[in-house]
């Protein structure tokens, strides 16, 4: 248990200090030292500020700087150390070892701000490092998708919708539709950072700061790209981490299904997939046993990430304006779905570039004749029968098809033509999986050259992202 530290951040007003277990319970040093980067650089450009404004000298400003450095590097060669300190959160901590450094110098860095601007900035500055880093990890798992689509490119699936034979669609198809939808978690990512690019430092404790410091300059310095434009709401909103919490479960969601498909090809019954041993575990007790684990933590972990959006926004309503305690409940949960959703995304890409198909397989299912039904009803369509009527013809065909347990695909022409006249000779040229596949050439279709076209420019998009990155 740790005992509230002598240098204190406050107490003057106080007769008796924290309860131990109360102290305890309201310290956010325990999980807020993961921000001790963000808030060093912050009290550079803050010291930097000061100086700039008068109220440190060039020589104290040096000293404060040459400190701080210190701190730095002894909290990254030393975790130990850092971890053992009572403090009560990051913004205490380094106050206390400034203190400790440079006497009463230390306590002077405090001028003009609060830990309310001083939290926003080192959380938002954290944020856009992760989602740059969740955008780089999502960019890989793209490009292992493209690798696999290109590869396989001409082999056929069925496609399903309800789970159930639909239509033949091709394999590098079914990825590529992956690879559009992580792309797009990319974009949300992108504006979760931009969400989070405004520097909050100066707002003071809620209502601006009373001394003259160049808030453009230490929000240049400290990389962000503008500063925030309201004292009130830059040091009570929590906008960023919310949009960064999206864009997380979005990504988690997407895996969650990717992970779902692997899951049921991985099956005996599919069998489209070979599971890699690499991302596979065993059972302890049936030795055939090889389990698509990565897929299934993947979506098991994808929960916790919409459970931290949850948790946030339910933290968010009905908060009164400007800076409440309740609001140092940001961090924990938003530190966990981004190390669970990094971890995810990695594992995934993985996982995708290490699985192989079995070809022979995917050709097999994908020739059943169920999914060549729309085909017939198609043909029709060009020989002027109207879908409806269409539609009604080949189901009637199916049906007879079932009840008899014969196969539709060999009626002779003249059993096809009592179902319609419009039936001629061509039909079973127009009906193959090849044919199928080729009529679908439409911008986003599964025809052999638009999937080829679509890879490449997939690949050209991902290309300007990794460039943005
Ligand atoms: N540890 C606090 C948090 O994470 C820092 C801000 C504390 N501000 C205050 N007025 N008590 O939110």
């Amino acid at each position: 248990m740790s005992q509230a530290p002598k240098a204190k951040m406050w107490g003057g007003r106080f007769d008796r200090p924290p309860q131990a277990d109360f102290y305890e319970f309201q310290r956010s040093f325990p999980f807020d030292k993961r921000l001790l980067p963000y808030e060093l650089a912050a009290d550079r450009a803050w010291a930097r500020a000061l100086a700039a404004a008068k109220i440190l000298t060039a020589d104290e400003l040096a000293k404060m700087i040459a400190a701080l450095i210190q701190i730095e590097q002894q909290a990254k060669s030393d975790p130990a150390w850092l971890a053992a300190s009572p403090a009560e959160d990051v913004h205490h901590f380094v106050e206390l070892q400034l203190i400790e450094r440079v006497g009463t110098l230390g306590a002077k860095l405090h001028t003009g701000r609060s830990r309310n601007d001083l939290v926003a900035t080192d959380f938002r500055m954290f944020v856009k490092d992760a989602a740059r880093e969740t955008r780089t990890a999502v960019a890989a798992l793209v490009s292992a998708l493209l690798t696999r689509a290109e590869r396989h490119l001409g082999v056929p699936m069925p496609g399903n919708t309800h789970l159930q034979h639909a239509q033949p669609i091709l394999w590098s198809h079914y990825l590529h539709s992956h690879a559009e939808t992580f792309l797009s978690d990319a974009t949300r990512l992108a504006a979760a950072f931009h969400s989070a690019d405004e520097c909050p430092l100066g707002a003071g404790a809620l209502a601006g700061t009373a001394f003259p410091v160049d808030r453009a300059a230490i929000a240049r310095e400290l990389g962000f790209s503008g500063i925030t434009l309201n004292s009130l709401s830059a040091t009570s909103q929590r906008d960023f981490a919310l949009d960064y919490l999206y864009a997380l479960s979005v990504l988690a969601a997407h895996l969650s299904r990717l992970a779902a498909d692997m899951t049921l090809f991985a099956t005996p019954e599919f069998g489209f997939i070979v599971l890699p041993d690499e991302f596979s575990t065993g059972s302890s007790i049936m030795p055939q046993k090889k389990n698509p684990d990565c897929w299934e933590l993947i979506r098991g972990k994808a929960g916790r990430i919409s459970a931290a959006l949850f948790a946030l926004l339910s933290t968010l309503k009905g908060l009164p304006s400007g800076y409440q305690r309740d609001l140092q409940e940001d961090k924990e949960s938003l530190f966990d779905a981004h190390d669970q959703s990094l971890a995810m995304t990695r594992i995934a890409a993985g996982a995708v570039a290490a699985t192989e198909i079995r070809e022979e397989r995917l050709r097999e299912a994908a020739s059943d004749p169920a999914l060549l039904a729309t085909e017939v009803a198609d043909y029709l369509v060009a020989r002027g029968v109207p879908f409806r009527q269409a539609h009604e013809i080949v189901g009637a065909i199916v049906r007879e098809a079932e009840n008899r347990g014969e196969a539709w695909p060999a009626f002779s022409l003249a059993r096809l033509k009592s179902f319609s006249p419009a039936f001629e000779d061509d039909l079973h040229a127009w009906l193959t999986v090849e044919s199928a596949l080729a009529r679908r050439s439409v911008p986003g279709g599964t025809a052999l050259e638009t999937v080829r076209a679509a890879l490449k420019g997939c690949r050209e998009r991902l290309r300007k992202l990794e460039e943005a990155l």
